[in-house]
């Protein structure tokens, strides 16, 4: 295995080998840059972007009561938290660039921790585009006034999406100097756009409703264990991000420190934020309306104040979605970068710009198949195959704890409350979500053709890398 030690003090940018294109040992060389509050920005930044302004439509689809609905919120929320106080250990004690991936290679060896990036690679990254990019273009849309029962409609959504991908593909193919002052901005415009549609819900849609759709908080037949599991896939889709940060880990200043206390902040703020977006949904539109709402933050807007409300909605999405493709080409990346300089990964996948010091072969493969994606799927579709596609890796990330606490050299400054009752309720859910998803006839096949996809880096693995020993 290379040098994956990350100095603490600040490194030359890394030089790329003139012949391969590659960096060797580039993980040890990039810059310590991102302190607390950046950190906190990488997380929020990843995980707001497309799921909260239209996953609710599909969740009160399958669970139409109040109370249901929020129980999914907070269940997603809870099993985010549980996630992150996790990697908030582990982080803290191995804080190198690739994050779970590097979780994964130490607790579990080499073949998972090669199927992790093959489902990045495969699947993950390109559903994330594909269904981030297709919330960009149904708001893009709505500011232009398409209707969306027009016809021609679905096929503009999936043009100006693979647009989409295209831009930001380019912006990141130029290097990443741009990336997370684009990230900074994008961040702070989303978690405040939003915190103002709330309060423009509660001070104006309250006092009219007087919150007749809180109740009643229960009809019957609107909660079901199955229909519960489906519709947390898609709160899912809203709280992922929380491990975007531990890829970057080995670019955090005084990471033991800042990485736990990063995790915690970021994370809790999301939930408080996606809890109160669902109060302000509910104080304006029934549960039925929400049902029927494609882009329900849009829908709440324009009940409150009209057109304008509409506009405002729109561009927060935009950039907000924005800032998140952004972001995903950005942390994605590193990954693939990781895994190569480990050999774990197919060479060409690891070249460095010459010019742009950017990953651009990983970044080209990612945003090519975002655009195939985007071309044939919905966005629902994507992001359940999102969801299923990165369980297992987050489930096997948090169980390296068990793995890693046992071996020498472990000393990490942050220690997860309630061990080994945290890590195991995530893993327990983790399970109950893909088993659930297996047995559904309504995700069934969907969720088998993903893990199929992810199970055929098996083969892959010993054709290639895996021949090759260490
Ligand atoms: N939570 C984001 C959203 O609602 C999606 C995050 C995609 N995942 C990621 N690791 N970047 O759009």
């Amino acid at each position: 295995m290379s040098a994956i030690r990350s100095p603490a003090g600040d490194v030359a940018a890394p030089v790329v080998d003139a012949d391969s294109g590659r960096t060797p040992g580039s993980r040890s060389t990039l810059p310590r840059q991102i302190g607390l509050w950046s950190a906190v920005a990488v997380l929020i930044g990843s995980t707001i972007g497309s799921g909260i302004f239209r996953s609710p439509a599909g969740i009160a689809e399958r669970l139409p009561g109040p109370l249901p609905m929020f129980s999914v919120w907070i269940v997603g929320g809870l099993f985010a938290l549980c996630g992150a106080l996790t990697l908030a250990e582990i982080a803290s004690g191995r804080p190198e660039t690739g994050g779970i991936y590097v979780f994964i290679r130490d607790g579990w060896g080499r073949l998972p921790a090669f199927l992790f990036g093959w489902a990045e690679l495969s699947v993950i990254r390109a559903a994330s585009l594909g269904a981030i990019s297709t919330t960009f273009a149904e708001y893009a849309l709505r500011v232009l006034g398409y209707d969306p029962s027009r016809a021609p409609y679905d096929d503009w959504v999936h043009w100006v999406a693979a647009g989409a991908i295209i831009v930001t593909s380019v912006f990141n193919y130029r290097g990443a100097k741009t990336g997370s002052l684009v990230q900074n901005i994008t961040t702070i415009a989303k978690y405040g756009g939003l915190l103002f549609i709330i309060l423009l819900a509660l001070a104006i849609g309250l006092p009219q409703t007087g919150g007749a759709n809180f109740t009643p908080a229960n009809p019957p037949g609107s909660f079901a264990v199955g229909a519960f599991g489906l519709a947390l896939v898609s709160a899912l889709w809203a709280f992922d991000g929380w491990a975007d940060l531990s890829f970057v880990a080995g670019e955090v200043k005084d990471p033991r420190r800042t990485l736990p206390r990063a995790l915690i902040i970021g994370t809790v703020l999301v939930i408080a934020i996606y809890l109160l977006a669902n109060v302000a949904y509910l104080a304006v539109m029934s549960i039925d309306e929400i049902r029927a709402s494609r882009l329900v933050a849009a829908d709440v807007a324009q009940r409150l104040i009209g057109a304008p409300g509409v506009v405002f909605v729109a561009v927060t999405v935009m950039l907000s979605t924005f800032g998140t493709l952004n972001g995903t080409l950005l942390t994605g990346p590193r990954i693939f970068f990781a895994m190569a300089d480990d050999r774990l990964f197919f060479e060409p996948v690891a070249r460095v710009h010459p010019r742009f010091q950017s990953p651009y072969v990983a970044i080209l493969m990612t945003a090519g198949l975002g655009v195939a994606f985007v071309m044939l799927r919905t966005f629902e579709q994507l992001a359940d195959a999102f969801v299923t596609a990165i369980v297992p890796f987050y489930a096997l990330g948090v169980a390296a704890i068990f793995r890693l606490r046992k071996q020498a050299g472990y000393q990490p400054p942050f220690r997860v409350p309630l061990y080994p009752i945290v890590p195991l309720l995530f893993i327990a859910a983790s399970l109950y979500l893909l088993g659930n998803a297996l047995l559904d006839p309504a995700s069934r096949w969907a969720t088998a053709g993903t893990l199929g996809m992810v199970l055929l880096g098996v083969p892959l693995y010993y054709l290639t890398v895996g021949r090759r020993g260490r």
